[in-house]
This record gives structure tokens, sequence and C-alpha cells, in this order.
């Protein structure tokens, strides 16, 4: 899999599509054991495990939430929603089946035990959050939905949503302050 690839409601993956290789990343979750959300594409799983690795030398104890999802469940989750809420209002949180990141195995949910591993803005004010924001990039991923971004992204901020991109993708990213969507529509900036 190319692991800067674009996928949101304009770039949409088949129903079918299964990352190859998704494994369990060496890190501490808070997630049923077995469960495919512990699941994570190779090249991701690896890189966080050394990013979380990091963390925890400097006393920064990062619990993954969720990783991999598959297009069925991306559907139970985004009509429950729709069955509880505004489509306006749930298209703002949710992605569409097909529409995930999570079907990519690139992407994870990161929470802590501060915030009784919540995935809420209020990740950002903890130590983890902000050690997570500024450390991701060295290590391949970016915090993919920023404040600021939402009419780019298409989505709330989401502060505890972390998408492995490569390394030299994540540093120019970060230099540069675009999003993936931006990046693939003006690539220089
Ligand atoms: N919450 C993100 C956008 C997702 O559903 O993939
Ligand atoms: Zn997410």
């Amino acid at each position: 899999m190319d692991c800067t690839i674009l996928v949101n409601r304009t770039h949409l993956l088949e129903k079918d599509y299964i990352p190859p290789l998704l494994v369990e990343p060496s890190i501490l979750f808070d997630a049923p054991l077995k469960d495919k959300r512990r699941l994570l594409s190779l090249p991701a799983a690896r890189a966080v495990h050394l990013l979380f690795q990091s963390g925890r030398n400097q006393g920064i104890f990062l619990y993954g939430i969720s990783g991999y999802r598959p297009y069925d469940r991306q559907k139970e989750i985004y009509d429950k929603r729709l069955r509880e809420s505004s489509p306006d209002y749930v298209n703002l949180l949710i992605a569409p089946p097909g529409a995930s990141e999570h079907q990519t195995g690139l992407a994870l949910d990161v929470s802590c035990q501060d915030i009784d591993f919540s995935l809420e803005n209020e990740f950002a004010t903890t130590k983890e959050g902000q050690w997570l924001a500024a450390n991701a990039p060295l290590f391949g991923f970016v915090v993919r939905y920023p404040k600021g971004k939402e009419s780019v992204t298409g989505y709330a901020w989401e502060p505890w949503h972390i998408r492995y991109v490569t390394k030299s993708l994540s540093l120019y990213l970060t230099m540069t302050g675009l999003t993936l969507e931006e990046y693939y529509t003006h690539p220089s900036g």
C-alpha cells in the first residue's frame, strides 16, 4: 500500500479493501484483546511502536484506542450516529463507509489515562496530547484533522487521530502547515 494515500469523502476505498500485513503493534492499548482495532498496517505499526517508546522514555504514556476498522464496522458506527443526530453534525465527526482512514490501517486514535482514555478535545490539554502533537511528525505521523482546517479536511478538530504518512511527508506537511488534502491539490505549498 502507498502510505501517502489520500482517503476522504471524495477519495473512497472499495468496500472490500483490506490492507495487506495488518499486525498488532507492540504498544499499550485501551481496547479489547484480539479486537481488530488493535491492528495497524505494518509500516504504521513499526512507526507507532517507536513513537510510543520514545514517549515512554520521557514519562509520557500514550495508549492506542482504535486503529484498523473494516468498512462494515465504519458503516455500523456511521449508521448508528445517523439514527441519533442530524446528518450535518454526524458528517463533521464520522467518515462515511469507504471514506475513513481507519480502513487503511494507517490511522490510530490515541488517548491517555488522565482523560479516562476518551477521545475528546481535552486530550490536547494533557501532557500526553501535547507531546504527541509535537513528536508524531518525527516518526512519520500527522495529526490529521487540525484545528482551523475544518473546512479543508471536512472534519471537526481531532487531536487524538494520527495518520502515518511516512517520515518525509510528515515532516514536509508539518513544515508547510499543509493538510493531506492541500498537499494533493497544491503540493508545493
Ligand atoms: N473520525 C474520523 C473522521 C473517521 O471516522 O474516520
Ligand atoms: Zn480516528
